[in-house]
């Protein structure tokens, strides 16, 4: 019962939540849906944070994503014992570089008495879950070999049946409970997507493709810029 609450009901409620909530938002509060950037407080740590933190993080998920979406492929291409060697290594390696940018980006936001001013509860709820999300994540990889191909016959097929409506537990309910915890981690960070910064993930610029270029002009008048260190952006 209890995996059927936590394996089938949970994840279809993150996930409407975060639809809901999430059009809701957009309607109601349109200026919110953003990053909510933090560039003009402090750039240099968030440079060295944030690009760690969204390559790695952005190859990771979309990896999850194809092994889910094509597992005979994915299956094939690790059937030859030194791929998927590969696979764990370099999975291992952008699992830290990805932890690292976001250990980065949360010392940063302790540390820096303008980036702590603006940070919210629900932005420390959220970099706290990201954080013990990504480290599961290395951890498994660290302490669960392969990954890689144990992940095609458990948490794909369950995935799978979550999307086609046809919840299936039984692959997933025999996993240790730290790749358990992985799983509904991942679907607690679904439920966290409306209510926090995260919505940014679904407001990717594509219309900067089109729109005409911006021109922008620094105002340098005596005092404006002192806040910045007399240049803009400057820490
Ligand atoms: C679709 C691709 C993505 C783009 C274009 C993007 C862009 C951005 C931008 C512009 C910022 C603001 C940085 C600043 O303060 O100036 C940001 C922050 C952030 N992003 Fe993303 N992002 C993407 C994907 C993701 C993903 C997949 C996640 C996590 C699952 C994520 C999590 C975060 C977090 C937690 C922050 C706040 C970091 C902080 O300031 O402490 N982003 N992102």
């Amino acid at each position: 019962m209890s995996n059927l609450m936590l394996f089938a009901v949970f994840p279809y409620v993150a996930t409407i939540l975060a639809v809901l909530v999430g059009i809701y938002r957009y309607f109601s509060d349109r200026y919110s849906y953003s990053s909510q950037s933090s560039q003009f407080l402090e750039n240099r740590v968030l440079f060295w944070g944030s690009v760690p933190w969204h390559y790695g993080i952005i190859t990771i998920l979309l990896v999850h994503i194809v092994a889910a979406i094509v597992p005979g492929a994915w299956g094939q291409l690790l059937g030859v014992p030194w791929r998927l060697a590969a696979l764990e290594v370099t999975g291992f390696a952008v699992a830290v570089f990805t932890l690292l940018g976001l250990a980065l980006l949360i010392i940063r936001r302790l540390s820096t008495s303008r980036i702590h001013a603006v940070t919210t509860g629900l932005d420390w709820v959220l970099l706290a879950a990201l954080l013990v999300q990504v480290g599961l994540g290395c951890w498994i990889a660290l302490f669960y070999r392969w990954g890689g191909a144990w992940y095609v016959q458990t948490a794909a097929p369950w995935l799978v049946s979550l999307v086609t409506l046809h919840p299936q537990v039984d692959t997933v309910t025999a996993l240790p409970g730290i790749v358990k915890l992985h799983l509904l981690g991942g679907f607690l960070i679904v439920a966290l997507f409306p209510f926090t910064r995260l919505v940014h993930l679904v407001t990717f610029p594509v219309t900067y493709l089109w729109r005409p270029h911006q021109v922008v002009v620094w105002n340098r008048r005596p005092g404006t810029t002192a806040a910045f260190g007399g240049r803009p952006g400057a820490k």
